[in-house]
């Protein structure tokens, strides 16, 4: 027996979380068998513990969108027992059953070999938002962002998305912008490499204007809605917003004037499906970019019995950093 938080809808309803015993002749069918290590809480593991959002189809169901840990069994080719796997996105921990269980069995082809470099532990510290982050970062580069170009602009900033964008950022010279709802969140945000905080009121309003002041190089955006409109119309000249979240809103009213005088471009940014070359890719430099010791100072490390506690605060924006579930 090994233990699992298992949701299940009551007589009302309403979805409740428990922690239960599994076996493995519980688990969905799969070609590789893990032995999770690390799971963490997400924006999107809350919605799911708090059934919102129609991620989940069939209850009962084992939520946690990612996990860490080393393969105990496979008849996959490229896996065998030992090995030191991560498991971002694929819709497990949303139509499959996902980390929030001491044993998982997926398809080797959602794994991802843990690079030299980095551990189970800190993967999850990584975690899908942190994964996110790298993949908003490549594609800004991708399309021309420098750190001679100006300040770049995190939004949701101490949230697990932004903290991870902010430090990657600051490590490789960026001048980092961070909008934040939380003014106590002030020194943990510099502690990241931020230079400048931006109070969430003063720039989640759009003045009404298609066009602003020229501010910033490149944005990473967890928050959409409003603020997203509004940064839309001060980005300078050719460069180039990565939308990764909707912490604010999935809403996006604005005008095409930014995209068409001044050349700026919105990247739409999926950590779900992307293709395993360009995750693989995005673990290689989170392993090598991201400085550990401040990944370390976003860690809120919490047992997998604490887990439906936390479901409400992190839709709540109630979160700091990175939450990592030692699961086993
Ligand atoms: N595209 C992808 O593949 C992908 C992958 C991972 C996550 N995401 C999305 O990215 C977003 C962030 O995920 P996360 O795991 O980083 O969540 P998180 O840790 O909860 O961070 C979200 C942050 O957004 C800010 N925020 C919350 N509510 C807000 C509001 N009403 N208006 C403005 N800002 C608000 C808060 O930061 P401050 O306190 O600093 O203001 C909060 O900490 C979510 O929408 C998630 O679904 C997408």
């Amino acid at each position: 027996m090994t233990k699992a938080i298992q949701i299940d809808k009551n007589a009302d309803g309403k979805v409740e979380a428990n922690l239960i015993d599994i076996t493995v002749a519980d688990l969905p069918e799969g070609d590789v068998t893990v032995a999770v290590e690390y799971s963490t809480l997400n924006y999107k593991d809350g919605l799911v513990l708090n059934g919102l959002g129609g991620l989940v189809r069939n209850y009962p169901h084992v939520p946690g969108i990612d996990f860490s840990g080393k393969v105990s069994a496979s008849d996959n080719p490229n896996f065998k027992e030992g090995d030191e796997v991560v498991l971002t996105g694929w819709r497990v921990g949303e139509v499959h059953w996902g980390g929030y269980s001491e044993i998982a069995r997926v398809k080797g082809e959602w794994l991802v070999p843990l690079p030299a470099g980095i551990s189970t532990r800190q993967a999850m510290a990584v975690g899908t938002a942190g994964m996110a982050a790298m993949l908003g970062i490549m594609a800004l580069e991708d399309q021309g962002m420098h750190k001679d170009d100006g300040p770049v602009l995190v939004t949701g900033a101490a949230g697990g998305v932004g903290s991870v964008a902010c430090a990657i950022l600051a490590a490789n010279g960026y001048e980092v912008d961070a909008v934040t709802g939380r003014a106590a969140s002030a020194d943990y945000l510099h502690s990241m490499g931020v230079k400048t905080i931006i109070a969430r009121e003063d720039i989640s309003t759009p003045n009404g204007k298609p066009m602003n002041k020229e501010r910033w190089a490149g944005c990473v955006d967890s928050v959409g809605g409003s603020m997203l409109a509004n940064i839309l119309t001060q980005m300078k000249y050719g460069k180039s917003v990565a939308a990764i979240g909707l912490a604010g809103g999935a809403g996006l009213e604005t005008t095409v004037i930014p995209f068409l005088l001044r050349g700026v471009s919105l990247l739409g940014i999926d950590s779900v499906m992307c293709p395993t070359s360009r995750r693989q890719l995005a673990w290689q430099r989170l392993a090598n970019e991201l400085p550990m010791a401040k990944l370390e100072e976003m860690v809120n490390e919490v047992a997998l019995s604490e887990v439906p506690a936390l479901a409400k605060p992190i839709i709540n924006g109630e979160v700091q950093g990175r939450t990592v579930v030692k699961v086993s």
